[in-house]
């Protein structure tokens, strides 16, 4: 656990500038393609430029869109008292929830890996909320040594094991039960969590049932109750009715004998990935969080991943050639599934633009990366002006769950990730070298018996 208190150093220059001194220049930008591109810039750097220093594929984010997001929401939730614990899973490089950390919002984690990395990042345990179905009996152990804020418990049997480890360990915490809410968010199937078919939470009947038995342990305070129905929601109404219906629950517990301290209704808040697409904006939400939760007096806090950093990323890649079958046109980039998963995943869709369009009609190309399977494919019959080999082409919205979803399939190093602000730029993820790659693995030499 020692390691895990470290900070990481970073020179001021680095750090995020006042709300004062960004908010109002940037919040036009935001939208879709937030991460404001021009002139071949972004955030006063030349990519063009950038990529001759750095090898492509990069992610490259703007401080000043990151900022922005990070201003609106402190706007929104400070003046009423509401936490943000940002969801650590869309995005965890390290730099970027170094800045999370310094604008005073926790965290959503939902491993012991996130765990150690927002200790890092400066995160306080005690503004770390810990989530997920499958939490082992190590994982909480850890957590409780961590001193985290509270864990949302998804069943009975992790109740349990929290209760017996919190016993034998001797230390306090606090749970929340996650509830099931029974309502579709209306997002892909894939990223939708609160349908009573989904694997997480449990029905309020169950959540009823932890509050009226006999806790194994006075050291776990069941005070909480937790929601989060899914991600890249666009329409409020699904958020208001799980929220209502977990906000009547809090009443009926209240009038049982079991105040609830907290309300934590998780994230989900969608971005714009393609014009037409038409979010709520952040105080239409928080509006919503308000009115599905007045006359609920305890803490309040949300956690919102994608919503803070999906805009401020874009994907930097080159085009290795372009392949012309007869019937189709393949744009092939140097980046691939593995490097950015959401297209092959959730067949999401990503502007991409060649950063600086050739002359020429616009065709319909396939992009596709190198990897061996059909599945590596951004986008198919996208329009774009004719692309030559070595063009340099963004996919944009790639902030949010590209990094921190990107494997190593292929035999692909993870590639670099580079911070920028205001014309200047850090690196803040060196592209892996093989050796890191290969790095525990080992020939089956020794041999031992189980
Ligand atoms: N809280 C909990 C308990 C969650 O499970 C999640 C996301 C969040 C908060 C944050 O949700 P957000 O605000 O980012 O929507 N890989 C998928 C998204 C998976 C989201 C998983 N849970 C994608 O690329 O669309």
């Amino acid at each position: 656990m020692h390691a895990m208190t470290t900070t990481l150093g970073h020179p001021l220059a680095e750090r995020r500038r006042t709300a004062a001194g960004t908010h109002g220049a940037v919040t036009a930008t935001l939208g879709p393609m937030a991460s404001p591109i021009s002139g071949g810039r972004l955030d006063g750097v030349d990519l063009e430029a950038l990529a001759r220093r750095v090898p492509t594929p990069f992610y490259a984010y703007s401080a000043t869109t990151l900022d922005a997001r990070i201003d609106a929401l402190q706007s929104a939730t400070e003046s009423h008292g509401i936490a943000v614990r940002y969801a650590a899973k869309a995005n965890a490089t390290l730099a970027l929830l170094q800045r999370i950390a310094e604008a005073g919002f926790g965290a959503d984690i939902v491993s012991i890996g996130e765990l150690e990395r927002c200790l890092r990042a400066g995160i306080p345990a005690d503004r770390i909320v810990y989530s997920g179905v499958g939490k082992t009996t190590v994982d909480i152990a850890t957590a409780l040594a961590a001193g985290v804020e509270c864990l949302n418990v998804e069943s009975l049997d992790e109740l349990q094991t929290i209760e017996r480890i919190a016993e034998a360990s001797n230390r306090p915490v606090r749970v929340a039960a996650r509830i099931n809410p029974d309502v579709d968010a209306g997002s892909h199937a894939k990223i939708s969590t609160g349908r009573a078919e989904d694997k997480f939470g449990v029905s309020p009947a169950e959540a009823r049932a932890w509050f009226a038995r006999e806790q194994a342990s006075p050291l776990v305070r069941l005070d909480g109750l937790h929601v989060h129905i899914g991600s890249q929601n666009l329409d409020l109404a699904p958020f208001h009715r799980a929220f209502a219906q977990v906000a009547q629950f809090a009443r009926e517990l209240a009038t049982l004998g079991h105040p609830i301290a907290s309300i934590d209704v998780g994230g989900g808040l969608g971005v714009a990935y393609r014009d037409g697409q038409r979010p709520p904006g952040i105080a239409e939400y928080m509006d919503t969080v308000r009115t599905a939760l007045s006359g609920f007096s305890g803490r309040i806090l949300i956690e919102p991943g994608r919503w803070l950093v999906a805009d401020a990323g874009v994907l930097v890649t080159r085009v290795i050639r372009v392949k012309n079958t007869g019937t189709r046109r393949f744009l092939i980039l140097d980046a691939a599934m593995n490097d950015f998963a959401r297209p092959s995943l959730y067949d999401a869709w990503h502007a991409i633009a060649p950063l600086t369009p050739r002359d020429g009609t616009p065709l319909p190309h396939d992009i596709v990366g190198p990897v061996c399977e059909t599945g590596d494919t951004f986008a198919r019959d996208r329009l774009l002006p004719p692309c030559h080999t070595g063009d340099l082409v963004l996919i944009h919205g790639a902030g949010a769950y590209g990094t921190s979803m990107s494997s190593n399939y292929n035999t692909r190093p993870r590639i670099a990730e580079v911070l920028l602000q205001d014309g200047r730029y850090a690196i803040i993820r060196r592209r892996q070298t093989f050796d890191e790659l290969i790095a525990g693995e080992q020939p089956a030499r020794h041999w031992e018996s189980a």
